[in-house]
C-alpha cells in the first residue's frame, strides 16, 4: 500500500491519515468479522500428563483471526469457565474504542464464569502480525492465538509477494495448573515455578518427552520464499528464535512494516511479534526451527529447555538438522537484534514534546510486617518480591474499571499523581542502596491531554536483580528512538536519537542495566496500561495507566461503554 506521508505536518497528522484511511475503507470492501469464542476446560495432553486446560472452542492454541486492514471484527466470548477472564487484542489500536481493549480492571471488570461480553473494533492502519490473549490473572498460559491482518482490498506487500505463509506461535507450558502456580506464588511472595517446556503452535517438540509424534511440521518447496510470522505468546520469557541454516529476512514486527535487514536469530519478547521472509534454498531436507530463552537475570532459575518444530521441504524424511542457538544470557545477540529495526514508511516523529517522564522500572522486595507468617514470606531472607514503575508498585482496583472511573467520574478509584521521574535520584544500575528497595503501593495514573506529544526514558534498575523486560503500552504504538547500557544521560545520550527512521513498536524490549527511549502522541482518548510483559512481574506491579482525556473532534472521543460491558 502507498502511504504519502509528509513530514512537515503537525502531530496531529497520524491521526487524520488514519481518518482518511478508515473512511477510504468504509467505501471500499472492508468486512465485518463475527467471531465466537467460548472459553472452556478442554482436555489437553502434553509432556505424558492430561490437564483441564483453559481454552478457547476447545483449541489450543486458540483460533487465528485473520483480517484486512480496515475490517471490523466482532467477537462474542462467553466464558464457560471456572475463572474470570477477559481477552485482550494485542497491539490493536482500538482508536476510541477502548472499552473493547481488555486488561482486567483497566478497561473493563472481568467476564465472570457464566458470563458473556461482545468485543467491537476496527483494525485501522495496521498489517502484519498481532495477537489476542486473556488478561486477567494467568488465563493467558492456554487462552491465545493469532491476529493477521493482510494489506487492505486491492494492495499488497510492500516486498515481493511469498510463496507461502506460515504462524508460528510461541508458547510456554506447566505440568500444572498454571493459575496454582502463580496462586501458590501470591500465596508465599517467592518467585514462581518455571515452566517445563516452550512451545510451538501447542507442540513442545522433539526434545522433550512424549511429544516426538505430534511436533510441528512447516511444509517448504525447494526455492520457494514463505512469509512466516512469529509471535512470543510465552507468559515469563524472551525467547531466541532460529531455522538451522537459513536465513531470516525481517520485514515486520508489531504489525509494522521494516526496511528488511537478514539475521540469522530473532530475540522476541512476550508480546512481540516478527515477520521474516526465509527462502527454501538449502539442501531438500529436513531442518529444526528451534526456540529458547533469552535469560538475561544473573542467577535467577529459568527454564531451559529448547522446543522445536520442523521445517520440511517437499518429501525429505532426512534426520532433522539441529540449529545452535545462542547462550541463554547472550545479551550482545539479543542488542544486535533489537537495534537492526528502522521503519520502513516515513514516520512521523514528534519533534516538539509536552510531556517528558522519566521512569524506572524494575524489582524490589517487601518487608513482611511482624507476625506474618513464615510461609507468606518466601522470598530471599523472609521477605516478598514487588516491582514498580518510579517507585509505585501498582494495584489493580477491584471493584470497578480505570475506565468506567474515568469515565463516569467516579471517585475514589485512581489517584493521578504517578510521577513524572524518579522520587529519588540514584545509581539506576549500580548496586542500589537496601534502604530504596522497598516501593510504595498505589493505583496512581499519569494524565494526558488529547493529542499531546510524549516522550518517555524507560530506565531499568538493578534492584535485587537486574533483567531485560519487555514493556507494552496498550492502546498505541511508540517510535524506539534509542536505546542503550547503564544510566540514561541526556547530555550525551539525546545525540544517539534515531528521528529518521525508528521502528513503531507496541513493545520495547528494556535492555537489561539499561535504557530505552520512546515517543507517540497521545491521539487515543481512554485509560492505557503500561506494563512489563512477563506475567510474573504484572501481579508484582510493574505497571503504571495512562488516562488520555477526550478531544474535541468526533473521532477524538471515546465512545459510550458497551450495553453488556461486565460489571464487577
Ligand atoms: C512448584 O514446584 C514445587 C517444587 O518442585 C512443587 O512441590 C510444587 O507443587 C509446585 N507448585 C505447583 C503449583 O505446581
Ligand atoms: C538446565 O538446568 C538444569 C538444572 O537446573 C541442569 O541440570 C541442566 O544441565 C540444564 N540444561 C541445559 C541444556 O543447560
Ligand atoms: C554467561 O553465562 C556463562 C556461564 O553460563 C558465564 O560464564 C558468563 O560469564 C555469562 N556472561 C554474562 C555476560 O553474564
Ligand atoms: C540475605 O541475608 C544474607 C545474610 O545476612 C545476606 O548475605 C544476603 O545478601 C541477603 N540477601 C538478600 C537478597 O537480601
Ligand atoms: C471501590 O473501592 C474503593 C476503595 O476500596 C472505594 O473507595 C470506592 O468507593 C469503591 N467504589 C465503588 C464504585 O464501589
Ligand atoms: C553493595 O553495597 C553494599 C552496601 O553498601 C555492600 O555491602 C556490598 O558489598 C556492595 N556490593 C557490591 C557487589 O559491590
Ligand atoms: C520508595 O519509597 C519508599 C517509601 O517512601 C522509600 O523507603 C524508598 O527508599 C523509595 N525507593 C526509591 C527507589 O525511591
Ligand atoms: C472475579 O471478578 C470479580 C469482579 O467482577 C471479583 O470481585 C472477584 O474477586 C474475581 N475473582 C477472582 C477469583 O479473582
Amino acid at each position: 500500500m502507498e502511504r504519502v506521508f509528509s513530514n512537515t505536518r503537525c502531530t496531529f497528522s497520524l491521526l487524520s491519515l488514519l481518518l482518511v484511511f478508515s473512511s477510504v475503507s468504509s467505501f471500499t470492501n472492508a468486512k465485518t468479522h463475527n467471531h465466537d469464542f467460548v472459553v472452556q476446560e478442554t482436555k489437553v495432553k502434553r509432556l505424558c500428563k492430561t490437564h483441564n486446560s483453559i481454552t478457547v472452542n476447545g483449541q489450543f492454541p486458540g483460533p487465528t483471526l485473520e483480517v484486512n486492514n480496515g475490517d471490523t471484527l466482532v467477537i462474542h466470548v462467553t466464558n464457560k469457565a471456572r475463572y474470570n477472564v477477559t481477552i485482550h487484542w494485542h497491539g490493536v489500536r482500538q482508536l476510541t474504542t477502548a472499552w473493547a481493549d481488555g486488561p482486567e480492571f483497566i478497561t473493563q471488570c472481568p467476564i465472570r464464569p457464566g458470563g458473556s461480553y461482545t468485543y467491537r473494533f476496527t483494525i485501522s492502519g495496521q498489517e502484519g502480525t498481532l495477537w489476542w490473549h486473556a488478561h486477567s490473572s494467568w488465563v493467558r498460559a492456554t487462552v491465545y492465538g493469532a491476529i493477521i491482518i493482510h494489506p487492505q482490498q486491492g494492495y499488497s506487500y510492500p516486498f515481493p509477494k511469498p510463496h507461502r505463509e506460515s504462524l508460528i506461535t510461541l508458547g510456554e507450558w506447566w505440568d500444572a495448573n498454571p493459575i496454582d502456580v502463580i496462586r501458590e506464588a501470591t500465596r508465599t511472595g517467592a518467585a514462581p515455578n518455571v515452566s517445563d517446556a516452550y512451545t510451538i503452535n501447542g507442540q513442545p517438540g522433539d526434545l522433550y518427552k512424549c511429544s516426538s509424534k505430534d511436533t510441528v511440521k512447516v511444509p517448504v518447496n525447494p526455492g520457494e520464499t514463505s512469509l512466516i510470522r512469529v509471535i512470543n505468546a510465552a507468559l515469563n520469557q524472551q525467547l531466541f528464535f532460529t531455522i538451522a541454516n537459513h536465513k531470516l529476512t525481517v520485514v515486520g514486527a508489531d504489525a509494522s512494516y521494516v526496511k528488511p535487514f537478514t539475521t540469522k536469530v530473532l530475540m522476541l519478547g512476550p508480546g512481540q511479534t516478527t515477520d521474516v521472509l526465509m527462502k527454501a534454498d538449502q539442501t531438500s531436507g529436513r531442518y529444526y526451527i528451534a526456540a529458547r530463552a533469552y535469560a538475561s537475570a544473573q542467577g535467577a532459575p529459568f527454564d531451559n529447555t529448547t522446543t522445536t518444530a520442523i521445517l520440511e521441504y517437499k518429501s525429505a524424511t532426512s534426520k532433522p538438522i539441529m540449529p545452535s542457538l545462542p547462550a541463554y544470557n547472550d545479551t550482545a545477540t539479543a542488542t544486535a537484534f533489537t537495534t537492526s529495526f528502522r521503519s520502513l514508511r516515513k514516520p512521523i516523529v514528534p519533534t516538539e514534546i509536552d510531556h517528558n517522564l522519566f521512569i524506572t522500572m524494575g524489582l524490589g522486595i517487601n518487608q513482611c510486617p511482624p507476625k506474618t507468617r513464615p510461609r507468606n514470606c518466601q522470598a530471599p531472607n523472609g521477605t516478598r518480591f514487588t516491582a514498580s514503575m518510579n517507585n509505585v508498585s501498582f494495584v489493580l482496583p477491584s471493584n470497578v474499571s480505570i475506565l468506567q472511573a474515568h469515565h463516569q467520574g467516579i471517585p475514589g478509584v485512581f489517584t493521578t499523581d504517578f510521577p513524572a521521574k524518579p522520587p529519588v535520584t540514584f545509581d539506576y544500575t549500580g548496586n542500589v542502596s537496601r534502604s530504596l528497595w522497598q516501593p510504595t503501593r498505589g493505583t496512581k495514573v499519569y494524565k494526558l491531554k488529547y493529542g499531546s506529544r510524549v516522550q518517555i526514558v524507560l530506565q531499568g534498575t538493578n534492584i535485587f536483580t537486574a533483567e531485560n523486560h519487555p514493556i507494552h503500552l496498550h492502546g498505541y504504538d511508540f517510535y524506539i528512538l534509542a536505546e542503550g547500557f547503564g544510566n540514561f544521560n541526556p547530555k550525551t545520550d539525546t545525540s544517539k536519537f534515531n528521528l529518521v527512521d525508528p521502528p513503531l513498536r507496541n513493545t520495547v524490549s528494556l535492555p537489561v542495566k539499561g535504557w530505552a527511549v520512546i515517543r507517540f502522541v497521545a491521539d487515543n482518548p481512554g485509560t492505557w496500561i503500561m506494563h512489563c510483559h512477563l506475567d510474573v512481574h504484572i501481579g508484582w506491579g510493574l505497571a503504571t495507566v495512562f488516562v488520555v482525556e477526550d478531544g474535541p473532534g468526533p473521532m477524538q472521543k471515546l465512545e459510550q461503554p458497551p450495553p453488556d460491558l461486565p460489571v464487577c
